[in-house]
């Protein structure tokens, strides 16, 4: 059987201190644990808010193949054109499809190929606690369908709130896509497993950001928020940040998952 296909996947990359564990700890990261394919949800690089293309091409220079996004990745209005030029920069698929000069820039999927196998990654977002997009379960399922001849294994980053909807649409997809990886709530779950028809399944794979914060952002804004339920704006942390995320092996002759390992790297810095 031929070598698996490592797969490192990075949890929300926060602000300042998460781009800069990215910057300085990926490459070395990456190699020592001989990651074939690095994919990164990158909604809060900016600020803890949307993404700029100058940190973008950044992270793509640290060794990043695919940047995800998610319900955050508009509020930076800089990054809309590079939605659309650049192949591996991707918003969640299932927003509304709009024609003309209403159309939602980007698109939620690519193709990448690495050690010439040709991998399809996926961006979807939940409904539950977020907007009322299309069914990431239909539009999830008619990707893979529609790439499933093209490709050896497929990766869908669900950015989504609520695990049961994530359990949901991972085990709607099952056996068709190589993995089902959570993003979203920052916040790592120890609930990895391989499902009964070979999708590897975490419900949330955390942050890339400091953790001495509330997910990310500084701790006293977000008590007082809680406090005085006002909708005080939120900062990120600057301090020392961990990578979070998972590593996973993928059969590229069965697109089933092999392995799926949580990653938890404190901050060198
Ligand atoms: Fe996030
Ligand atoms: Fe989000």
């Amino acid at each position: 059987m031929a070598r698996a296909l490592k797969v490192l996947i990075l949890g929300d990359i926060v602000g300042q201190p998460g781009c800069r564990a990215v910057f300085l700890g990926l490459p070395e990261l990456a190699r020592r644990l001989d990651a074939d394919l690095v994919i990164a949800n990158g909604e809060n690089a900016a600020d803890g808010f949307g993404l700029t293309p100058d940190i973008a091409d950044r992270l793509f220079a640290s060794g990043i193949h695919v940047i995800t996004s998610g319900n955050h990745i508009w509020q930076k209005r800089e990054i809309y054109p590079l939605l659309q030029t650049r192949d591996t920069l991707l918003r969640p698929e299932n927003y509304p499809v709009l024609q003309g000069a209403g159309a939602i820039p980007g698109k939620g999927h690519c193709i990448v190929t690495v050690r010439d196998i040709p991998v399809l990654v996926i961006n979807l977002e939940g409904r539950v606690n977020l907007s009322p997009l299309r069914d990431p379960l239909q539009v999830g399922t008619s990707l893979l369908k529609q790439f499933r001849s093209r490709v050896k294994a497929a990766i869908v980053d669900f950015h989504a709130e609520a695990v049961e909807e994530k359990e949901a649409l991972a085990i709607h997809l099952d056996g068709e896509a190589s993995a089902v990886v959570g993003t979203h709530t920052h916040v790592q779950t120890a609930d990895e497993r391989i499902l009964t028809g070979g999708t590897g399944y975490i419900t949330d794979i955390g942050m890339t950001g400091p953790l001495d914060s509330v997910i990310g952002m500084k701790k006293e804004t977000a008590i007082a928020r809680s406090l005085s339920q006002m909708p005080l704006k939120m900062e990120v942390h600057n301090a020392a940040a961990q990578i979070e995320g998972v590593l996973m092996e993928i059969d590229a002759s069965s697109g089933r998952a092999l392995s799926i390992l949580r990653i938890r790297q404190p901050s060198a810095i």
